[in-house]
């Protein structure tokens, strides 16, 4: 039986998508359900810009009212954010996490710098995680899609995950940030990221805009990929086409691998209640 490991990103992915703020203690109620359901890698918050990301100001809040027990993860794109992370760690359950772009287009557009100035950026916040014993993941955006470049070449992909992994992360994330993308280019996408980082050090992240997530997560376990990210109910759609799909829902994915035979140690019934708790939370903010 295979295991496969499930990174939440809803408090993170999914929230930080709606249009109002959501309050830390919905937040945290939001935390608290996810990790009694067995999420184990939950992303709860970003230390970016209050003024490009309001909707994850006060993640220092949310952290302080966390236990340890699953791993708490946050987005960190500089040494400004790894100060405001270190100063709101209480235990050692928190995991970081520096995000670049394949795009120079995307990675403007979401940081203000190219992408080798992303990397420069993302550089001293890992060797801090690994001086600290803190775990720290990155992200590539637009694996397959960008919003303002279009299709994005599988080589250009590999060489941003394989500049990003000689940083030292623990694991890649790929971001397929649009929806765009289909099975095939997927696939293509694998082939060339595979051959510089192996599948173990691999995680897809699919958003369903398109209806595909899960198509797309089946070719990346079938290219041997065992981790994935995904956001209960399926938060991060457009707040103003209500019903469109956002982030892929972790229910559905939960719900594929254990079709498919694989354990993720989510509890299918715990976990619903956490989707419709935030599902619930759509248009909720301030
Ligand atoms: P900048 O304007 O280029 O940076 O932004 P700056 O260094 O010139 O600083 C400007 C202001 O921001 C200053 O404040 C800094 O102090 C402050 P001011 O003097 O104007 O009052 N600042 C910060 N404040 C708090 N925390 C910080 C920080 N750094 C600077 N860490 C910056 C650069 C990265 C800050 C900005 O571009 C930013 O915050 N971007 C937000 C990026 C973001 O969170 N995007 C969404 C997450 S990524 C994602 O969703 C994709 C993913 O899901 C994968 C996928 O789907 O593809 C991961
Ligand atoms: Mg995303």
């Amino acid at each position: 039986m295979s295991f496969v490991t499930l990174h939440e990103v809803g408090p993170r992915d999914g929230l930080q998508n709606e249009p109002g703020v959501i309050s830390v203690a919905q937040r945290v109620a939001l935390v608290r359900a996810l990790a009694d359901a067995g999420l184990r890698h939950i992303e709860v918050g970003s230390f970016v810009s209050p003024k490009w990301v309001p909707q994850m100001a006060q993640t220092d809040a949310v952290m302080a009212e966390l236990a340890p027990g699953p791993e708490y993860a946050v987005l960190v794109p500089n040494m400004r954010g790894w100060d405001g992370f270190a100063a709101a760690q209480k235990h050692g359950g928190y995991a970081v996490a520096v995000f670049v772009a394949a795009t120079e287009g995307f990675s403007r557009a979401n940081l203000n710098c190219s992408v080798a100035e992303s990397l420069e950026r993302a550089a001293p916040v890992i060797a801090a995680a690994k001086a600290a014993g803190v775990s720290v993941r990155g992200y590539v955006s637009c694996v397959t899609d960008c919003p303002y470049e279009g299709q994005v070449a599988p080589a250009q992909v590999a060489d941003v995950v394989a500049r990003l992994f000689a940083l030292g992360v623990g694991e890649v994330s790929l971001g397929e940030t649009i929806g765009k993308g289909d099975p095939a280019r997927v696939s293509a996408m694998l082939d060339a990221v595979m051959q510089v980082v192996p599948a173990e050090a691999l995680a897809g992240h699919f958003h369903d805009t398109g209806g595909r997530a899960l198509d797309n997560i089946a070719v990346s376990l079938e290219a041997g990929l065992r981790s994935f990210d995904a956001a209960a109910g399926g938060l991060g759609g457009c707040p103003y086409a209500p019903g469109a799909p956002g982030n892929v829902a972790t229910e559905a994915v939960v719900a594929m691998l254990h079709e498919a035979g694989y354990e993720t140690g989510v509890d299918a019934e715990k976990l619903a209640l956490a989707a419709d708790m935030a599902r619930g939370l759509r248009g909720k903010g301030q």
